[in-house]
């Protein structure tokens, strides 16, 4: 793509996957007011700045009522095409090298949006992320979780008999109150179609939701997985198991899942020996995307160059991708770590 910016492998960011990332929560407000226009939507903001200022949230439900309410301006295929596209140039500059991305088709259809308009303005931008950005990407429908599980297994027949790009499927939305063994149905029908299964789980909700996801709906990934930190023996078990935990710190700050950075449960949980990654959830909503989540707990921590090296690689290892591709972004890890000692050495 003429102008677009291809970083090389020996880009200045450390490379990592971003396992953990919603496609709409990277809508940035100028894309928001530009797509409003575009559609001849009335926003209910008078302009960016005062969009922006509504960026303070409680809880959970606080932000998701305003990231749901902002998706009235995704309409057109090119609308999720150019949301899409903006994800990828700045991620390119995150250091990020590939990535699997939420979307939530049932937000989507419930606005009147159907599912190739939106799958399709995403897949479309996708197909040449790995040319026009150097990021191998891939796409998981998530399903909404306080929605009814056979509207969720209704829109997983559709996508399965549209054969639509997806790698895998996800469970997001609103966690408490809606535990993971409600979709055991439409767990099983991904797992029967081929599909990788995650799901999101102990960000708000308790310890057994994550267990009840590990052992219902047979995750491969638990998203966020914060509150593990409050169960020992499940813990052991994450750790047994080196179970992949998709961690989203600047987000957990910013739902209020934590109080401040500092008292982020990221370093006891890479004390306890879990497999942890870290990935920025709704970039545009939490103040940063992966390279600002990178440097917030690297400066907050004071994380050295292993601990970092770990975090990229964990990112990497804990990808659907192919063992090759794997190699490939390890190496790059490595590199990125030897040039940096390199460069430092007197
Ligand atoms: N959808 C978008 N972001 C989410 C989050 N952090 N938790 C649950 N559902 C979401
Ligand atoms: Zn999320």
């Amino acid at each position: 793509m003429p102008g677009s910016p291809v970083p090389s492998p020996s880009s200045s960011r450390l490379p990592v996957a971003e396992l953990h990332l919603h496609i709409e929560g990277t809508l940035e407000p100028e894309l928001i007011f530009e797509l409003a226009e575009r559609n001849g939507i009335d926003l209910p903001y008078r302009d960016v700045e005062d969009l922006g200022a509504r960026y303070e949230f409680t809880d959970l439900q606080s932000f998701l009522d305003l990231y749901y309410a902002n998706m009235a301006v995704l309409v057109t295929e090119d609308d999720f095409a150019a949301m899409t596209t903006a994800y990828l140039r700045r991620a390119a500059v995150a250091g990020v090298r590939h990535a699997e991305i939420f979307i939530d088709p049932q937000a989507h259809l419930a606005r009147g949006v159907d599912l190739s308009t939106s799958i399709g303005g995403v897949a479309r931008a996708l197909a040449t992320s790995l040319d026009d950005f150097g990021i191998s990407t891939s796409l998981i429908a998530a399903f909404l979780r306080d929605q009814p599980a056979d509207e969720a297994l209704s829109v997983l027949e559709d996508l399965i008999d549209m054969r639509a790009p997806i790698i895998g499927i996800g469970l997001d939305s609103a966690e408490v109150g809606y535990p993971p063994a409600k979709f055991a149905a439409v767990f099983d029908r991904a797992r029967a179609a081929g599909l990788e299964c995650v799901a999101h789980a102990g960000e708000e909700g308790p310890p057994s939701y994550i267990r009840e996801a590990l052992d219902v709906l047979q995750v491969a990934r638990i998203d966020h997985g914060i509150r593990a930190m409050e169960d020992p023996e499940l813990v052991r078990r994450l750790v047994d198991e080196q179970i992949p935990m998709t961690v989203c710190p600047l987000s957990n700050v910013r739902l209020r899942a934590v109080d401040v950075l500092a008292a982020h449960p990221l370093p006891r949980m890479l004390e306890a020996g879990l497999n942890v990654s870290i990935h920025s959830d709704d970039p545009s909503y939490f103040g940063g995307y992966l390279d600002d989540n990178l440097d917030r707990v690297t400066s907050t921590f004071d994380l050295d160059s292993p601990t970092l090296s770990r975090l990229a690689s964990n990112s990497v290892r804990s990808a659907f991708l192919p063992e090759p591709r794997k190699a490939e972004l390890l190496a790059e890890v490595e590199a990125w770590f030897k040039e940096r000692l390199a460069a430092t050495a007197p």
